[in-house]
């Protein structure tokens, strides 16, 4: 939904520091060192666009569109780029972009919003609407509760401190974290990169068919 964000989007990346540290730019970082250097780069849910400026200095020719659907992420994520950035702003929720052909798609913890069934809609959608010949790669960083190897309660107790806090501030819907990336093995894609920090709980992984 259009702005849900707007309210918390000044303390969004404190209120991340607070209950994370700093693991959550940690594992985009890396998710960024997987990105090839050139191409046209789709961003979903991008928010203050903390990820920007290790983008630009990991690639800086890349061609970006970052979909937002808050203005005051978009407002804060602006400030962020650097001038040499090639970067679009789009302010929607259904993914629209005027870019003709899309390589790469960018997420990160932005599925976590959606249950599986509407996960595995937006990527068939995306799919079918990226004009790219050799299909699109898709770059993934999120939370993953499935195979943690240690403080298991402590990870539990964030994501349902994070979700309640999601839910009473934003028009967040679903309940339970996701198996985002399970979605992507069901429809279809392979592991090309994969990494974890905090004993399996952050993921980044590349996906391709
Ligand atoms: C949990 S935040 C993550 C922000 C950022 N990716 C990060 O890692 O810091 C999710 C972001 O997705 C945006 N969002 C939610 N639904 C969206 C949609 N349908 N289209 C575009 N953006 C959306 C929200 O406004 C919010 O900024």
């Amino acid at each position: 939904m259009l702005n849900s964000y707007n309210r918390i989007a000044p303390f969004y990346s404190i209120l991340s520091r607070i209950v994370y540290g700093k693991s959550l730019i940690h594992i985009q970082e890396k998710l960024v060192s997987y990105l090839p250097k050139e191409g046209n780069i789709l961003i979903l849910g991008g928010g203050d666009g903390a990820v920007l400026p290790y983008l630009f200095k990991h690639a800086p020719l890349l061609s970006i569109s970052y979909v937002e659907s808050s203005s005051q992420m978009i407002e804060l994520a602006s400030k962020k780029t650097n001038s040499g950035q090639q970067i679009t702003f789009y302010h929607n929720d259904d993914f629209s972009v005027d870019e003709q052909q899309i390589d790469f798609i960018f997420a990160a913890f932005f599925f976590d919003l959606f249950d599986e069934e509407k996960i595995r809609s937006i990527i068939h959608s995306l799919e079918d609407n990226c004009n790219c010949t050799n299909g699109i790669r898709w770059f993934i960083a999120d939370f993953d509760l499935s195979d943690i190897s240690k403080n298991v309660w402590i990870r539990k107790f964030q994501i349902k401190l994070s979700i309640t806090f999601f839910v009473l501030s934003t028009q967040h819907k679903t309940r339970n974290l996701p198996l985002i990336f399970n979605a992507f093995d069901k429809t279809g894609y392979k592991t090309l990169n994969k990494s974890t920090i905090k004993n399996g709980f952050l993921r980044a992984e590349v996906f391709y068919k």
